[in-house]
């Protein structure tokens, strides 16, 4: 899968994701990152991409013409119209659907707002999405882009060592991931649970599956809403449950 990430601080988002697995994962060209420079696309002498805001207020907004350019570059590239994600707090809040939605795509644009945000013109004429991370304000879209680009590229296929693991996660079953443990069977005291112990593989399942669900009850109760659970595992969460959630959610 191909990234492009538009930005004014390329250093720091190639930095980050050249890193652990998905740095392996550009290594092996299983992914492709490319982070574009909109001071690269800058049209004046002084290289700046900034001006103020029409109607006064705080602070300075990235022009439409370097961002609009720095987009031409990539759909020539691309040979086509890509997806363009704009990193925002005014977006749609960034999920484990969103994710699996994006990874479908063959590439992806990733654009990083800074200062006070970027002409809406050139939003108008490019942004396909509007995505949010989470409800607080970061200084730019950079981090935001990173945890689009890692939490996307663990979905494509080979990226992770593990193939099913990204299957088992938490919240791909709008369930808690259950604990685990390893060596030694003690530290500090602490016993692994025996059943991880027995061998008895349908156990250590029946185990996990039932620590999934106790921990969303304890932890996430919203997620309830969305899981499947049968009868006893409902029966468990109730145990667990406020009685604010009790009646709404099983
Ligand atoms: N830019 C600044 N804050 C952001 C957020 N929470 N999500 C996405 N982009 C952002």
């Amino acid at each position: 899968m191909q990234f492009y990430i538009m930005t004014l601080f390329p250093d720091m988002v190639m930095n980050g994701l050249s890193t652990s697995i998905t740095g392996r994962a550009m290594e092996k060209e299983l992914l492709q990152i490319e982070a574009v420079n909109i001071r690269d696309y800058a049209f004046n002498k002084h290289n700046s991409v900034d001006d103020y805001p029409y109607g006064g207020g705080a602070g300075m907004l990235m022009q439409a013409e370097p961002v609009f350019q720095a987009y031409s570059a990539i759909k020539e590239k691309a040979g086509r119209t890509p997806r363009v994600v704009y990193m925002s707090p005014q977006g749609r809040t960034f999920d484990q659907e969103m994710a699996e939605e994006f990874a479908k795509e063959e590439e992806l644009v990733l654009l990083c707002g800074h200062y006070e945000g970027i002409d809406e013109r050139v939003l108008e004429e490019i942004v396909t999405d509007y995505v949010s991370i989470g409800d607080y304000v970061l200084t730019g879209g950079e981090l935001p882009a990173m945890v689009v680009v890692d939490t996307v590229s663990r979905l494509v296929p080979g990226v992770l060592h593990n193939d099913v693991s990204a299957e088992f996660d938490s919240f791909q079953d709008s369930l808690l991931e259950y604990p685990q443990y390893s060596r030694p069977e003690i530290w500090h005291g602490k016993q692994v649970p025996p059943v991880l112990l027995s061998g008895h593989h349908a156990n250590v399942e029946k185990w996990r599956r039932e620590q999934s669900v106790i921990r969303t009850a304890r932890n996430r109760p919203d997620l309830l809403e969305k899981a499947e659970l049968d009868e006893k595992e409902k029966e468990l969460a109730r145990a667990i449950l406020g009685s604010e959630y009790k009646d709404h959610i099983l």
